[in-house]
């Protein structure tokens, strides 16, 4: 059966206030979501939030509130974030419902029965705050606890542990079998080294009910709830096993079963891509893959890791004020422009610096004296020209424009996204320097030069709808205003309609309007 095309994002606690890095990684998976809708697959992709956990319970307590209640509240504005960027997700999970905990609750149970887990004593430090349990290696120089770690102190404490280090060897022979497992290459390295070079701990997989009580409770065992990693990890999988997905329920077949799954819907699982950041790539990297092969599941393709934002060179922090709201940005220059943003300026893994003077920078010449400004001017001159309709097909662009289509297309299906923008970005310095160079409004003077004129005004409204197309998984509005300006239906956009000559003889174009209205500088958000 063919499966889609499955890409997930991390899910963010629900607790934490929505900022630029979780905008990011979701206009990020929702640009690859596109390419492969664009390239004519079926696509699930999945975004969602963390809810469990002792932050959550704690926090809910300090406003009077049950953790669901509190929850419950918060999961509606993060909702609504997601919406207001854009993104194409499939559905939205929550680490509380019934449908994520009931699998999350047939794994336990698979692998307590296959004798992958046992009841061990936890001896050493633990900060209740971070919900970590420390070593005196993670002391500062001089010998105190980072006081961002909040009271340490130690425990003795009965847990369950998943017996991890027994599948070292095999995540060693897996990283070495598939080279694209982690990508950047050197996340890949840093991951395989420590592999090599430390011997895995077992996995402690539960927290006792006498000390958090906000989690999915342990099928097997009523004193526990599940530890917060195990559950939210699981979430990549429950969905596709709770729809049913006949490759994510027959792994865990006498321990669940999903719901009715259409006979001729493509699966979902395994995951085709996870992105995530670089602070959580050990979890998706190490943890995960070594749930998933002893719980007898297949594994995803790649764990793709993108860098980190700062503002001005600087953590971002509420209490400083030194943050950047995606919304607002949005706002006041428009989505697409945020998106173009985010994506132009980082390549997926590395790290990035917003600033207010660089956003608008590229604000002005990429956005609108590049590409607003080449398809207002052409599609104004077809209209004062040509009366809106376009000439006769020609070529003269066609070599040019073809081979950097080809090299964009070879970028996205590899997801590299900024590397496509950039040969989005050749054709449109191209096409302008073309207006230039043959100077159609000295052409439109002389009436000996028409037939010049007609060839001219359809290479520029060509090299439009190619951008259109080129530029939908990206600016996905701004696509739809340059298809709509070329007179053209809005239908779903196929990435492979950027074969040049798709505009006919004598169709009518639309009115011009400006996509990108020229502003001045002031502070962005
Ligand atoms: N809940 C866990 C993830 C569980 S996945 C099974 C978590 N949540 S988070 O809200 O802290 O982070 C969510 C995602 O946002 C992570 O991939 C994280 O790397 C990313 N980012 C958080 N801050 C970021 C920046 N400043 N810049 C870029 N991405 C950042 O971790």
């Amino acid at each position: 059966m063919n499966k889609r095309f499955y890409i997930t994002t991390a899910i963010d606690y629900v607790n934490g206030q929505p900022h630029l890095g979780h905008a990011y990684e979701k206009v990020v998976a929702d640009v690859i979501a596109r390419v492969h809708r664009g390239l004519g697959e079926e696509v699930f992709f999945l975004t969602g939030l963390d809810e469990h956990g002792q932050k959550v319970q704690q926090a809910a307590h300090a406003e009077g509130k049950s953790a669901q209640v509190y929850c419950d509240e918060l999961a509606l504005q993060w909702r609504e974030f997601v919406r207001q960027l854009g993104i194409s997700n499939d559905d939205f999970v929550r680490t509380t419902e019934p449908r994520h905990k009931a699998v999350v609750q047939a794994m336990l149970t698979k692998l307590h029965a296959q004798g992958d887990l046992y009841k061990g004593e936890y001896r050493g430090w633990y900060s209740p705050r971070q919900e970590a349990f420390l070593t005196d290696r993670d002391r500062l120089p001089d010998g105190s606890w980072d006081p961002i770690l909040g009271e340490v102190f130690e425990l003795v404490e009965e847990n369950w542990y998943f017996r991890m280090s027994r599948y070292q060897g095999w995540l060693i022979e897996h990283f070495e079998a598939n080279p694209a497992f982690v990508v950047p290459e050197y996340r890949r390295n840093e991951v395989l080294g420590f592999l090599k070079s430390e011997k895995l701990k077992d996995l402690s997989i539960t927290r006792p009910l006498a000390r958090l009580n906000w989690g999915i409770p342990l099928p097997f065992d009523p004193e526990y709830v599940t530890y917060v990693w195990f559950d939210a990890l699981s979430n990549y999988y429950s969905v596709p096993a709770a729809l049913g997905d006949p490759g994510a329920v027959e792994p865990l077949a006498g321990y669940y079963r999903g719901g009715a799954w259409p006979e001729s819907t493509p699966g979902i699982w395994p995951a085709d891509v996870h992105l995530l950041g670089k602070d959580i790539v050990k979890f998706h990297a190490v943890y995960w893959p070594i749930m998933l092969q002893a719980t007898g599941i297949p594994l995803p393709r790649q764990v793709l890791a993108h860098g980190w934002w700062q503002k001005d060179g600087q953590k971002m922090s509420k209490s400083t004020g030194n943050v950047v709201d995606p919304l607002a940005v949005a706002r006041e220059w428009g989505l697409d422009a945020f998106r173009f943003y985010v994506v132009r300026e980082l390549d997926i893994g590395a790290d990035g610096n917003w600033t207010d003077a660089g956003f608008q920078a590229r604000y002005q010449a990429e956005l609108a004296n590049g590409l607003g400004n080449l398809v207002n001017r052409s599609l104004s001159m077809l209209q004062r020209y040509r009366g809106g309709r376009v000439p006769a097909p020609s070529a003269e662009l066609s070599i040019e424009v073809g081979q950097a289509t080809v090299r964009c297309l070879d970028h996205l299906r590899a997801h590299r996204l900024q590397a496509a923008l950039l040969e989005i970005w050749a054709i449109v310095s191209r096409a302008n320097q073309y207006v230039d160079q043959t100077a159609p409004f000295r052409l439109a003077k002389e009436p000996a030069h028409a037939q010049r004129l007609d060839q001219v005004l359809y290479n520029l409204a060509e090299c439009c709808r190619i951008l259109g197309v080129l530029l939908s998984p990206f600016l996905p509005e701004t696509a739809g205003k340059i298809q709509r300006q070329l007179g053209l239906e809005p239908a779903p956009v196929r990435l492979m309609d950027s074969t040049w000559g798709g505009l006919a003889e004598g169709h009518r174009i639309g009115e011009p309007t400006p996509l990108f209205p020229r502003r001045e500088p002031g502070r962005t958000g």
